[in-house]
């Protein structure tokens, strides 16, 4: 039996993912865990979601509930249903927040009020981009005007809206990227994630030789990013994460902290206790049983890098009482950090150590650098 290094109430699980892998249509660019929407295959799934909830749960209040996909907005009514009345089983906190991802083609007045009823009080919706340019490349229907109506009627059933968008897509221009991001104020929405095109593996873009936009292109993108969305109110919290005051995603919160959750369905990752274990991300197999493919025991000096890796992902970086509380030793003891900080890479006031703006670019190269010197 390994013992546990942090105390068990940091270990308590107060989040839950769930991932719902079926899309009505495949987007070019999409290495996440999906298939075509078959109705049979997704009753099965939800027969499989229950049986791994029951088997798993145990009964924690939870405060950050999050069905993400693949498109759980695609769900027929009958099987939305069904989802529902499984995820009835998970008991929330008085100050929830449950996300539903959405799809806005799908998005209608039943659907939001449906989902309102159903105790979900947060919409992540998926737009990437509002020009048209893009549909063929990204394989993805892209209609702004349906898009902007879509997203205004969501914001009169919730008052917490994200939308996801996409840059440094194929040619696109900093004026391309401007415009976007006017239509994007314009919204004034709660929350907005940002993503510069990953051309993945084994997806439709890397078969066809999309190449990825440049380096210095995408490092000005990113800064226009921040440059514009600060302007219009919106904290810059995370790298690539955007929200108006009090309205982080707790959610994502719970994973750039390095707490725990569950994590259910195919395709899904979950932290307990000291274990992370990742979820099959074949349906045929999820549905038959097999449902964990990876797990692993994490040992102090693990738990430790992990938890600077994903603490550097917020703006506001890592909390040093919190990490001596979590692992009973100084941050400055566990990480020699003074070179990064001569050089610029990191800053540190009295309560965090955290990377300046201007170096948020390269956050990869200097976590990578900082994880090299742990004691
Ligand atoms: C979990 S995905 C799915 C959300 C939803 N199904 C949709 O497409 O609207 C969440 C976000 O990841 C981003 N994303 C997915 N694949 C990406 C890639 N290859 N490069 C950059 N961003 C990506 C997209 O912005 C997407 O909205
Ligand atoms: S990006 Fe979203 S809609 Fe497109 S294939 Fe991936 S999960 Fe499905």
């Amino acid at each position: 039996m390994v013992s546990l290094v942090v105390p068990r109430k940091d270990c308590k699980i107060k989040s839950c993912y769930v991932h719902v892998p079926f899309c009505k249509k495949v987007c070019s660019y999409c290495d996440f865990c999906k298939n075509y929407y078959d109705e049979q295959v997704v009753s099965n799934y939800l027969d499989a979601l229950k049986i791994e909830i029951k088997n798993n749960y145990k009964g924690e209040v939870l405060n950050t509930l999050y069905i993400g996909g693949g498109t759980p907005s695609c769900l027929s009514r009958d099987n939305l249903k069904e989802l529902f009345k499984i995820l009835r089983t998970l008991k929330l906190s008085k100050d929830y927040e449950f996300t539903f991802e959405c799809n806005f083609e799908d998005i209608t007045e039943e659907l939001l009020s449906f989902l309102k009823e159903n105790r979900v009080n947060r919409l992540s919706i998926g737009i990437q981009s509002f020009n048209k340019k893009y549909e063929k490349v990204l394989n993805r229907i892209i209609d702004k005007e349906k898009i902007i109506k879509n997203v205004s009627l969501s914001k009169s059933y919730f008052d917490n809206v994200n939308v996801d968008l996409m840059y440094a897509l194929p040619n696109e221009s900093i004026n391309d990227l401007k415009e976007d991001l006017m239509v994007i104020v314009k919204l004034d929405v709660a929350h907005v994630s940002t993503y510069a095109l990953i051309v993945e593996d084994h997806t439709k873009l890397k078969i066809d030789k999309i190449k990825e936009t440049n380096e210095d292109l995408q490092n000005e993108m990113y800064y226009e990013i921040i440059k514009e969305l600060s302007k219009n109110g919106y904290e810059h919290y995370e790298i690539s994460n955007f929200a108006k005051t009090g309205y982080e995603s707790k959610h994502n919160l719970t994973y750039w902290n390095n707490e725990r959750y569950y994590g259910f369905g195919a395709g899904a990752s979950g932290f307990v206790e000291n274990k992370r274990y990742d979820n099959t991300k074949s349906i045929k197999n999820y549905i038959s049983g097999k449902t964990i493919v990876y797990e692993e025991i994490l040992d102090k000096k693990t738990l430790m890098k992990d938890e600077v890796m994903l603490n550097l992902r917020k703006t506001s970086g890592i909390n040093k009482e919190t990490f001596k509380n979590k692992y009973n030793i100084s941050f400055d003891k566990a990480f020699n950090y003074k070179d990064l900080k001569l050089k610029g890479y990191l800053n540190e006031n009295e309560a965090n150590v955290f990377i300046p703006e201007n170096k948020l670019f390269i956050s990869n190269e200097i976590i990578i650098m900082l994880l090299e010197n742990i004691i």
